[in-house]
């Protein structure tokens, strides 16, 4: 049995990546704020195990706590590969530096990056004996890289997950049963976070007019080819050796 934690998996990203992970084989644990009823619905139609945990991800300790309860109610004789990904995240706030207020930052920062620091430290910590394939896979951004007016918090996080996932990877190096872990672009998908990019205003969000036109030429991915894409990519032989990637180029 594969067990897949997957955050953010309400909407978007993660509720594509979780629809497309259902199987008999599988026991998903997924975490947003929202309720994920519809998608326990779809587990049980495919006959999954499904633990849906409602948790504000914003929130690193009742993260933490629910990933670890949640993996403490699995049988751990019954799991043949464990994966974490660590997918919930937020373009808000979306201004220039001047206008953030300290409490959006604190929540930005500990959604887009100090929870998945923080699931990825007590997911290596709590399978470290298990001998199994393990692998993280962390939802990072072409902002990571590429500076966008009006989006400091979200790139400063972004790049900051890179540079976490380069760091775990080498600490990973000569480990028995080391853990693979990416950070991983997926290009621009049609989600609410792109809706609201577009209603952002422009004097707040520079490029909106760009991202407008993005939407307008149809040249959104759709969630779940993206989401195909990714689950492939996570059982190729060759993940983890490219610790940062983009999926546009791989
Ligand atoms: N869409 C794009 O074009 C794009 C491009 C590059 C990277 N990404 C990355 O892809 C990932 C998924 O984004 P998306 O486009 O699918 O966004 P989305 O449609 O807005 O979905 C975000 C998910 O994260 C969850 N989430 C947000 N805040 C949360 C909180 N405080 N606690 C718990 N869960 C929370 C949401 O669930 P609840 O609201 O129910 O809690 C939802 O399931 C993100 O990491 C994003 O940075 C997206």
């Amino acid at each position: 049995m594969h067990l897949t934690i997957i955050t953010g998996a309400s909407r978007g990203l993660g509720r594509a990546l979780a629809e497309a992970s259902l199987g008999p084989d599988r026991l998903l644990l997924c975490m947003a704020r929202s309720s994920m009823a519809d998608l326990a619905m779809a587990a049980a139609r495919h006959g999954c195990l499904l633990d849906a945990r409602s948790v504000n991800l914003a929130n690193v300790n009742a993260a933490v706590a629910a990933l670890a309860n949640g993996i403490g109610e699995v049988d751990v004789s019954m799991v043949t590969a464990a994966t974490l990904i660590n997918n919930a995240g937020s373009v808000d706030p979306v201004k220039p530096a001047e206008k953030l207020k300290p409490e959006e930052v604190a929540a930005s920062v500990a959604l887009n990056l100090s929870t998945p620091i923080a699931l990825t430290g007590a997911f290596l910590r709590i399978t470290a004996g298990w001998r199994v394939p393990r692998r993280v896979l962390n939802i990072t951004s072409g902002a990571a890289h590429h500076p966008y007016h009006g989006w400091s918090v979200y790139c400063a996080t972004k790049a900051g997950l890179d540079q976490f996932s380069r760091c775990v990877a080498l600490e990973q190096e000569g480990l028995a049963n080391a853990a693979k872990i990416v950070s991983l672009a997926p290009g621009v998908i049609d989600t609410a976070m792109q809706e609201q990019l577009r209603a952002a205003s422009a004097d707040d969000f520079r490029e909106r007019g760009r991202f407008v036109a993005l939407h307008e030429g149809g040249e959104l991915q759709a969630p779940a080819e993206v989401a195909q894409r990714i689950l492939a990519y996570l059982q190729h032989p060759d993940y983890g050796t490219q610790v940062v990637a983009d999926l546009r180029k791989i």
